[in-house]
């Protein structure tokens, strides 16, 4: 096969807020590549509804916001990286402003004509403090930023290219300090892969919510970047804290639509399959209560009831608010027969966020020199064991930013090792694809019946048994079948299962997110510990007769 090397200075892995906000940042400083495996908008960002929390009002203070925070991460959040997110946090949304996005304002009451920002409210949160373009936040950050990359002629996008394996110094043999080359990526129009090297790499990946069968998270979201960041050697934490968001439409057609916490912020109740209204049973905030608690609430009353679904309720707002304040949400349920001015919307939790992930300071760095996490694939210690609601847009402005200023000041050295291409060995196409999508769908189905909201030991344990055999059966075919996206995106689907669950074997308590029958309370022995997991890397070179995975 052809050896195609590209040589840049940055390589940024992924076109969610998080890496289009780094490119930005560094391309003034050198050439950028941006690797991203579907069309340049399609990630997480892109569908994020409710908005960017930040203090952004006199009403509020750095202190409230950290302190809800803290709340909400039940003892796991590192603090200093809180206190630097949040007071950050309003310098980054105004640059996001200065690029061109444009959020949501009202007019000032008794202030004819006088405009000021519409702070809305989502659960956890003490005051109002969502910055928002109505029900379509993400779109608008996606549209902003990639027009903005596409003015800037120093940044590459390589569209429908998916990240294979990073190249480190320890996979090429070499002793001494793991440091980052770049990465082998497919280049799916022409099913040929390429090496990329650059100084600098960057995870900016998002989230693993398809490694669950239901979840709010569009296709991209296979982990990737947490499973090759672990294959290199690199820390990876606290999987265990997936985080279920309590409101996905239930409809037969409709796939992973969220139906915004905002909706609750603005008044709307949950209520039985019968019509009862429940959370009050459950917390004092009700229906706004953490979205721990919301998603186990839920996830009780539908195992009470045996109903598939519980109701979301905003039938009591005046329409027109409705229809003006989430036209989104609106429109999309009246395509499937559901008017939310008028009717119950049937919703369900699903697999939504990641609290967990790559191992990095606040400045988006790994245990690996010249490799940098950000966004959701970083664990940075701001969500600890349960993130706060329009946290994580807000964690990938101000960490996005920060690794950039790194990664222009730091003194990594030009890659200077000879990287060998890629070598696909004797590898086949396979005669049966079915294999792949049944094994992708027994993981997923695995993963929501014994690793979803509520665990014991025995249904961990039996999750842990069925993972490693997928394991091994990917591996065979991982070596014999010519890489295609869903084979590699399948590899890191069952890594990242295998991760999620050895780290929820290892809490032995119930925390936040990460809720064990077997052991109901949270133990203070676990109060300051991270689930911490780190694969030996082993120095030995890649066969010439085998790929280098
Ligand atoms: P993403 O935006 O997910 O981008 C990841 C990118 O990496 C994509 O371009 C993807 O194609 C690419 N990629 C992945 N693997 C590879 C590979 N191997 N090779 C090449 N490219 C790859 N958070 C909030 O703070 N407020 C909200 O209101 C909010 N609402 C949400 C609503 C929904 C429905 C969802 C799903 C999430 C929401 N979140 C919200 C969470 C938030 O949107 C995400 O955490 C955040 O957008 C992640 O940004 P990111 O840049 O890290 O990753
Ligand atoms: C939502 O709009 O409910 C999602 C907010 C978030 O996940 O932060």
């Amino acid at each position: 096969m052809e050896d195609v090397t590209l040589e840049f200075d940055y390589i940024v892995i992924g076109s969610g807020i998080a890496g289009l906000f780094f490119a930005l940042k560094v391309a003034p400083h050198g050439r950028v590549a941006i690797i991203t495996k579907k069309n340049s908008a399609e990630s997480n960002t892109n569908h994020a509804q409710g908005g960017i929390a930040s203090v952004m009002s006199p009403e509020d203070s750095f202190e409230l916001h950290v302190q809800d925070t803290l709340t909400a991460g039940a003892g796991l959040c590192k603090e200093d990286v809180v206190r630097t997110i949040v007071q950050e946090g309003p310098a980054r949304v105004r640059e996001l402003m200065e690029l061109g996005m444009r959020f949501a304002e009202h007019e000032v009451p008794g202030k004819s004509g006088v405009k000021e920002l519409d702070l809305g409210r989502e659960g956890g949160h003490s005051k109002r403090r969502i910055l928002h373009a109505l029900d379509v936040t993400g779109r608008e950050i996606e549209r902003v930023l990639l027009e903005r990359v596409s003015q800037t002629p120093s940044i590459h996008v390589f569209e429908n290219h998916i990240a294979i394996d990073l190249i480190t110094t320890h996979k090429l043999g070499k002793d001494g300090t793991n440091r980052c080359l770049g990465a082998y990526v497919l280049d799916k129009n022409t099913q040929t892969v390429k090496t990329f090297a650059a100084r600098v790499t960057v995870l900016a990946t998002g989230g693993c919510g398809k490694v669950y069968l239901y979840t709010t998270n569009p296709d991209i979201a296979t982990g990737d970047g947490i499973a090759m960041a672990y294959r290199a050697g690199a820390a990876v934490a606290n999987l265990e804290f997936m985080q279920f968001h309590p409101t996905c439409l239930y409809h037969p057609k409709a796939k992973s639509f969220l139906i915004s916490e905002a909706v609750r912020g603005e008044g709307a109740v949950l209520r039985t399959f019968n019509g009862e209204e429940f959370m009050d049973a459950y917390h004092p905030l009700k229906s706004l209560a953490p979205r721990d608690v919301v998603a186990r609430a839920i996830d009780s009353e539908m195992k009470k009831s045996g109903s598939d679904h519980v109701y979301l309720d905003i039938t009591h707002k005046p329409a027109p608010f409705i229809i003006r304040r989430f036209p989104n949400i609106y429109q999309t349920c009246l395509s499937y027969g559901i008017d939310i001015t008028k009717e119950m919307i049937p919703v369900v939790p699903a697999a939504h966020y990641q609290c967990g992930g790559v191992v990095t300071t606040v400045d988006g760095e790994t245990e690996i020199a010249g490799l940098y996490a950000i966004g959701e694939t970083a664990c940075t210690g701001l969500h600890g064991a349960n993130r706060l609601a329009s946290n994580s847009l807000l964690e990938a402005l101000v960490c996005a930013h920060r690794a950039a200023q790194r990664a222009v000041t730091g003194s990594f050295p030009k890659w200077t090792d000879r990287i060998p291409p890629w070598h696909s060995g004797s590898a086949q196409n396979p005669d049966e694809l079915v294999v792949i999508s049944h094994l992708w769908d027994e993981i997923r189905r695995t993963m929501w019946d014994y690793v979803g909201i509520v665990r014991t030991n025995k249904r961990l344990q039996r999750a842990y048994n069925r993972i490693l055999n997928i394991q091994a059966e990917i591996q065979e075919y991982y070596w014999d079948f010519v890489v295609t996206s869903d084979l590699l995106e399948l590899r890191n689907i069952a890594m990242v299962a295998e991760l999620i669950v050895r780290c929820a074997m290892s809490r032995k308590e119930s925390r936040g997110l990460h809720y064990n029958l077997d052991y109901p309370n949270p133990d203070p022995a676990f109060a300051k510990l991270d689930t911490i997991i780190r694969k030996p890397v082993s120095a030995t070179p890649p066969s010439p007769e085998t790929s280098p995975a």
